[in-house]
């Protein structure tokens, strides 16, 4: 099936780096949020990550007017009537994912596949909240997802073949590479990553390490690109902990217990980058310093 307009529910970090992602490849994109305020937030993102583009010679000006052209911003999930795609990009909470994908279904064509770019929630259970669940399938990014070259595809009991070859053809036209998962928390990557994330709080929260050693480690110890309380604070605290909650509750091993401290952080209100303060402090989007109240 070919897909030209794409629809994406969620306009946080997400869904503004998938929206972007897809004008860049010739989609037409509807970005779609509750809050006019992240809608304008999120456009004017894309824009300065495009602008940035034609600064490092990588795109003309005409063509960053090209992709603008192929943006729509709208509140209202009506326009999602006749996308090929709709992509659901939300914080990771079950009803509410639920609520959007039951309003989609009653607005899309019957044609309209519904994916959803959960990190932990059953694509089963979002399928059986439509009357189209051969047609509901994950299509999970990775952040920053217009450098991340991944895109996990995963399928629920009931997602249909041609469902699942769509899905990896529009990944392919995204420039992604593809790997397929069965829909089981934290499908492959998320299984192993957050947890290894967890792990680093709970470090933290031992005191066998200071932040800033803790991240050195895996840097240059495993040569990974962030250290895992960074990469925290990029993913959000507040999801990383709705995940760990997911896996531990889904999967019953106390392995996946959030670290306390993790839920201090989100209960005090650091949330990492989006808030300016997790385990580091931002400002403006970049990292100036550890959060002061873990600094010893
Ligand atoms: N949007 C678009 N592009 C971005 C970006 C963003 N938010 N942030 C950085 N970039 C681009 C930069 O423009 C730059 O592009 P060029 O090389 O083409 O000039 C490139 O990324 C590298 O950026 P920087 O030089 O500023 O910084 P860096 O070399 O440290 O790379 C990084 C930044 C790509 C984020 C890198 O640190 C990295 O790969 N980190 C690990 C990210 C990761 O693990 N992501 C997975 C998170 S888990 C997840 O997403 C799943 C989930 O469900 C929770």
């Amino acid at each position: 099936m070919e897909i030209h307009d794409i629809f994406v529910v969620g306009a946080g970090f997400m869904g503004s780096g998938i929206a972007q992602t897809a004008i860049q490849k010739g989609y037409h994109v509807t970005l779609n949020d509750q809050r006019s305020d992240a809608l304008e937030r999120a456009k004017a993102g894309i824009r300065a990550r495009l602008d940035r583009l034609v600064a490092k010679e990588r795109m003309t000006a005409e063509e960053v007017e090209a992709c603008m052209g192929r943006l729509t911003i709208s509140t209202s999930l009506e326009g999602a009537a006749h996308a090929g795609l709709a992509i659901e990009a939300i914080y990771e909470d079950l009803e509410a994912k639920k609520a959007v994908f039951r309003q989609l279904d009653q607005i899309c064509d019957p044609s309209t596949i519904l994916a959803s770019n959960t990190s932990s929630i059953s694509l089963t259970s979002l399928g059986a909240s439509t009357g189209r669940p051969e047609q509901v399938v994950g299509m999970h990014f990775f952040s920053p997802v217009p450098v991340m070259r991944l895109l996990e595809v995963v399928y629920g009991l009931r997602t249909s073949k041609a469902t699942l070859d769509t899905a990896m053809e529009v990944g392919a036209s995204l420039g992604k590479r593809m790997i397929l998962a069965k829909d089981k928390p934290g499908f492959i990557v998320n299984r192993m990553l957050l947890p290894m994330l967890n792990e680093a709080v709970q470090i933290l929260d031992e005191d066998i390490g200071s932040v800033e050693d803790t991240d050195e480690g895996m840097k240059l110890g495993c040569n990974h690109p962030m250290g895992p309380l960074e990469l925290a604070d990029m993913v959000g605290l507040d999801i990383l902990l709705e995940v760990m909650e997911t896996f531990y509750a889904d999967l019953g091993d106390t392995k996946y217990r959030p670290a306390h401290l993790l839920r201090k952080m989100v209960a005090a209100g650091y949330t990492g980058q989006k808030s300016g303060m997790g385990f580091y402090r931002y400002e403006n989007g970049k990292k100036v310093g550890v959060n002061p109240v873990l600094q010893k």
